[in-house]
């Protein structure tokens, strides 16, 4: 896709003027303007046919939710310069959500500015000349998408991107009042009520990959509506089809109802399963969560510590939504199918008594 980015409004006047200069009746002599016009104060000359280069030496990266990850990028020219010039580096961002960049940061020399949700997360690794990788801390759920760092050397402009996509497990999710009721914003925000976000199709294809069967269409992040099938049957896209990721297609945000593809990703702290004397209605959970300083865990929780922290019990319990689940990692008689997973009941009546998994945000 091409992104239009402005120019700086005294970089057009400049392009204006060097192409009015030969109906002026002067040679295009653009060394001689160039030096003039791009001189940058610090006794480099700008020589016609000096080169900028930007690239990027991993343009795919993969992170955890809250580690810490380096987009590299590395500007040089050729031929090589003898003493460094001031640039201005710009990191900016497209999400897979909304589709329009915005800015993560600014470097004009040692001036260094970060923007919105970026602030405070992010820097410049500098490790080198022409080193202006991004150093990304405490990442989110939602730093998903293509960043891209742009090098503005006076009239020069080079870019190059760098994709982070975050890694964790993508969970169908289903609300209390019924299958295919969601639309695209509807899913969005279940997916945050889990402690989670609409998953990305690259998310989902892995999650496919590693077995994810879902027989049920739900939103993703890119407004596309899709399911992962690994053993094809006839009420699931027909016999006939290979195994795969079938998709809907981009589907209507505001008219068409599904349900979610929901994503989330490592967990600092805790989800446990509450030893209690007696089973508890969902007020109860709710309550002894809170009286044993943690909270009655979220859907998006219980599946990040059953892939990250290999939680293994067979007792159904509530969550927040008023579902029942369970994680599985050593499958065994009596506690679902033969594969790890984290097993539903579905939504329970709010009076039955059942256990209770928490989450405690510290290491209890
Ligand atoms: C991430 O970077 C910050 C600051 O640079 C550092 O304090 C922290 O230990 C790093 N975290 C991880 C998980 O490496
Ligand atoms: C991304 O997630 C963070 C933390 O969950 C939240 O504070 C922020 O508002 C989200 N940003 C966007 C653009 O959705
Ligand atoms: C669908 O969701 C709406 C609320 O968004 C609810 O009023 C309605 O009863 C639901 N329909 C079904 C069939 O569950
Ligand atoms: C759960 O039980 C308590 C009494 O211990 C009661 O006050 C509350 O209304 C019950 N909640 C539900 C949803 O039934």
């Amino acid at each position: 896709m091409m992104v239009a980015h402005p120019r700086p409004l005294l970089v057009i006047l400049l392009q204006l003027l060097l192409s009015c200069l030969p109906a002026l009746g002067y040679s295009s002599n653009r060394f001689f303007y160039q030096d003039i016009l791009n001189g940058n104060g610090n006794g480099e000359i700008h020589f016609n046919g000096v080169k900028l280069h930007v690239d990027s030496s991993q343009p795919f990266v993969f992170a955890l939710r809250g580690s810490n990850a380096t987009l590299s990028c590395r500007y040089w020219y050729e031929p090589e310069l003898s003493s460094p010039r001031r640039v201005r580096v710009k990191w900016s961002w497209l999400p897979i959500v909304g589709g329009h960049e915005t800015d993560v940061l600014v470097a004009i020399g040692p001036r260094i500015h970060s923007f919105g949700d970026f602030r405070d997360r992010v820097h410049l690794r500098q490790d080198s000349p022409g080193d202006a990788s991004l150093v990304m801390t405490e990442l989110q759920l939602n730093d998903t998408g293509r960043y891209r760092c742009e090098v503005i050397d006076g009239l020069e402009d080079k870019s190059a991107t760098v994709n982070l996509e975050l890694r964790g497990v993508v969970f169908p999710y289903q609300p209390p009042h019924g299958r295919y009721n969601l639309t695209y914003h509807d899913a969005q925000q279940v997916c945050q009520e889990q402690d989670s976000t609409l998953a990305t199709f690259e998310q989902l294809f892995q999650a496919w990959e590693e077995g994810l069967d879902w027989c049920n269409a739900g939103w993703l992040a890119d407004g596309t509506v899709q399911y992962p099938i690994t053993k094809s049957r006839s009420p699931c896209g027909g016999l006939g089809l290979a195994p795969g990721v079938r998709s809907y297609g981009r589907r209507h945000r505001h008219l068409h109802r599904y349900d979610a593809f929901c994503f989330s990703s490592s967990l600092r702290g805790k989800v446990y399963y509450l030893q209690l004397p007696q089973k508890v209605n969902l007020t109860e959970a709710q309550q002894v969560c809170f009286n044993n300083g943690a909270q009655i865990a979220k859907v998006g929780q219980l599946y990040a510590a059953w892939k990250f922290m290999g939680l293994d019990r067979c007792d159904a319990g509530w969550l927040a939504d008023g579902s029942l689940r369970y994680p599985i990692n050593n499958p065994r008689r009596n506690c679902g199918p033969m594969e790890p997973g984290v097993r539903s009941f579905g939504f329970a009546p709010p009076h039955h008594k059942h256990g209770v998994y928490c989450y405690s945000a510290g290491t209890r």
